[in-house]
């Protein structure tokens, strides 16, 4: 007799109470294809936390080998504003107050206070002097000591006397870094030949140059008089390297500041600064490597 055996072709597929069948397979069938499957996909995410793991092995804890490879280092000013554009009258306090608030922020930790311990800092120096090594990244001196930089290196643009930075008088300082790269040792000049003229009296032993001048042909001749001041007029290589974080906590940047002191007033003026060094190179793309430029613009009326 053909029995109810097909009177539900579906309902027996689900459940096959004769052959004891799920879904066409066997207890026994189904058992063994989730076991396949969790153990397939264990493995996969065994071979994925051992991979991240063994990558994780060999970074140092000190080294950031990535970052090595964006070694040129980045020259970065305060103050400074999104448009790359720093416009003030001088005659209104108002306008200048953002710019003259930066920089009495970012000089706070270059503040005499915080640089007096002893077991933290030592002088190393106000003429530009040779690389300080302070160790192997990898060797357990631990945390290594940084130089002083003293805010009054930076003149006139200290804040120390005149709280305006200049601003008031229509002679703005700013106040130029290089940005930080672990163990990295920037190399100054190594001839005059790739130098703008004016620039190479800076080509000095133990000194990274900063040069500023206008950007633009017809802004020759406006920009006036820059002075710089800090060690040496640029950066001392006694600063570098830095060791970054963990072993350098109190590291301080050596700073140079600018002062522009007789720009054409009422004129908008681009001005480029640059670094010069054998391993300081520029990008078309980042506009901040080893170089900065600002339209500048001083109001009087
Ligand atoms: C570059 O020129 C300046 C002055 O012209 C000089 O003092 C300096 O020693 C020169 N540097 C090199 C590396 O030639
Ligand atoms: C300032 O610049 C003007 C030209 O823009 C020049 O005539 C004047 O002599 C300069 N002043 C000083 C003190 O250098």
């Amino acid at each position: 007799m053909p029995s109810n055996k097909d009177d539900g072709g579906w309902k027996s597929f689900l459940w096959n109470s004769e052959k004891g069948e799920v879904m066409g397979r066997t207890g026994g069938s189904w058992f063994k294809i989730i076991v396949f499957y969790i153990i397939f996909y264990g493995c996969l995410a065994g071979i994925f936390i051992g991979t991240i793991q063994a990558l994780l092995l060999t970074l140092s804890a000190y080294k950031p080998t990535w970052q090595d490879r964006v070694a040129p280092p980045g020259l970065t000013h305060t103050p400074k504003s999104d448009k790359a554009e720093v416009a003030f009258n001088l005659n209104d306090v108002e306008t200048y107050v953002p710019y003259t608030k930066a920089l009495k922020e970012f000089l706070t930790k270059y503040d005499d206070e915080f640089q007096r311990d002893q077991m933290k800092f030592e002088d190393c120096g106000d003429e530009p002097g040779e690389y300080k090594n302070r160790g192997d990244l990898e060797s357990d001196v631990g945390v290594r000591k940084a130089c002083r930089f003293p805010r009054s290196l930076l003149g006139p643009c200290s804040g120390i006397e005149d709280r305006e930075f200049g601003f008031k008088d229509g002679k703005p300082c700013f106040i130029v870094k290089l940005n930080r790269i672990v163990n990295f040792r920037p190399k100054p000049p190594a001839s005059n030949e790739s130098i703008p003229e004016e620039a190479q009296p800076k080509v000095q032993p133990n000194i990274i140059p900063i040069h500023c001048t206008n950007k633009k042909e017809e802004d020759a001749g406006k920009i006036g008089e820059i002075k710089y001041y800090g060690i040496g007029g640029g950066f001392p290589l006694q600063y570098y390297p830095y060791y970054g974080k963990l072993l350098h906590p109190q590291y301080l940047q050596p700073l140079v500041a600018l002062q522009f002191t007789n720009l054409t007033l009422n004129t908008e003026l681009r001005i480029e600064c640059k670094v010069y060094g054998e391993n300081i190179h520029y990008s078309e793309k980042d506009r901040y490597q080893g170089r900065f430029d600002v339209k500048i613009q001083v109001n009087s009326l």
